[in-house]
């Protein structure tokens, strides 16, 4: 399957432009959510084998999940676990609907196996995907693993009303999905990243919550451009605000060093790089939070996973959960069965009893 994807699929959707690829993959699987019989056979087909894990209170049938940013509008809920992966992280999603940056806004840097995106968080707004996602738990096709929802600011609202902004979606939605992600990394929104902030992220937490008496599961998603320094301070936000854990990371707005000119063009565009080049830095990341919090506090590693070695390095860095974005995109449908597969084998030779006895074994001294 992997090799009809590369040799087939991939070229006829690699000839479009990035994002009218993408639309059409997530279009084709939000059709397919539709119909009960071609999700029957997408999940006989692209269903991954058990790995079950739980961490923060959530049983995931596997720890292999989608990454945030695929499916912004909720429009394919029902398909990513046809699809295998062991959970889904919808969104990003604001309060206000907006329209993002203009395009183009995503851009394939296929030598390097990257992405550079500048999307803006575009979106239908918080009230919007609450709808969508009443109405797929209405549908009886709602998956059976968890289901996050991605948490972005609006662009209209300034940086100092951003707690009430993260809060009025975080009121919208917190019934209908089983845990959330405090955004707070996205390069393309401007200042953004200011709210990796102490302060800023401690006022946010407070506002969310103090909404929360279901006590769901908030995370924090951090960028790999913050020195550990910083990271450390976010750390310190843990206990106090009952942080569930943190996604680490969003992408990056480092480039590689590349004599390849076309490359060189690419990525001259503004945005987050995500792909093989953020890897390793993402995975030093996860090793740094996972060593700074004693194995603590759950880490959901992203960045640069394309295969089950990718996944196990950030697995035994520290990572409870994984996710996955643009191996998607350069691997095809049949990525996650692909890499719980390989985590299986992986665990069975390494003779761990199951996957949380191989969680940070590599920061271990
Ligand atoms: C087109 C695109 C859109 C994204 N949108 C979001 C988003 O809305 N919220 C978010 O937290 N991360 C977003 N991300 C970042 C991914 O969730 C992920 O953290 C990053 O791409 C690194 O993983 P990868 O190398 O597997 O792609 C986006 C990534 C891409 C490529």
């Amino acid at each position: 399957m992997g090799w009809l994807h590369k040799k087939l699929i991939r070229p006829l959707l690699f000839r479009q432009d990035s994002e009218r690829a993408h639309n059409k993959a997530v279009n084709a699987l939000a059709l397919i959510s539709r119909d009960a019989l071609l999700l029957n056979c997408v999940e006989k087909m692209f269903g991954a084998p058990e790995l079950p894990t739980e961490v923060f209170g959530l049983k995931f049938p596997n720890p292999v999940g989608l990454a945030a940013g695929m499916d912004k509008h909720a429009s394919a809920v029902p398909g990513w676990a046809a699809l295998g992966f062991g959970f889904t992280e919808l969104g990003g999603v604001t309060w206000h609907a907006q329209p993002g940056n203009p395009p183009p806004r995503m851009f394939r840097a296929i030598p390097d196996e990257a992405v550079i995106n500048r999307m803006g968080f575009n979106n239908s707004g918080a009230e919007a995907v609450a709808q969508k996602l009443a109405g797929w738990k209405q549908s009886g096709s709602w998956p059976a693993h968890p289901i996050g929802i991605n948490l972005g600011k609006s662009k209209i609202t300034p940086l100092d009303k951003a707690a009430e902004d993260y809060a009025n979606s975080f009121r919208v939605l917190r019934d209908l999905a089983d845990f959330f992600v405090v955004n707070v990394s996205s390069p393309n929104t401007p200042n953004l990243r200011q709210l990796q902030d102490k302060a800023a992220l401690d006022e946010i937490f407070a506002a969310l919550q103090s909404l929360n008496a279901t006590h769901k599961p908030i995370l924090v998603k951090v960028a790999p451009d913050l020195t550990f320094e910083a990271l450390d301070e976010i750390l310190e936000l843990v206990a106090p605000r009952n942080i569930a854990g943190i996604v680490a990371t969003n992408t990056t707005i480092a480039r590689p060093q590349t004599n390849d000119a076309a490359l060189q063009k690419i990525y001259a565009e503004t945005g987050g790089l995500s792909g093989k080049p953020l890897r390793a830095r993402s995975t030093e990341i996860v090793r740094h939070l996972y060593k700074q919090t004693n194995g603590k506090v759950p880490i959901i590693g992203v960045g640069g996973i394309f295969n089950a070695d990718d996944a196990w390095e950030k697995i035994i860095a520290g990572a409870s959960l994984v996710q996955c974005y643009t191996g998607l995109v350069y691997e095809g449908p049949g990525l996650t069965k692909k890499i719980v597969t390989g985590l299986n084998e992986k665990l069975a030779a390494g003779g761990f009893k199951n996957l949380s006895a191989a969680v940070g074994s590599a920061s271990r001294p």
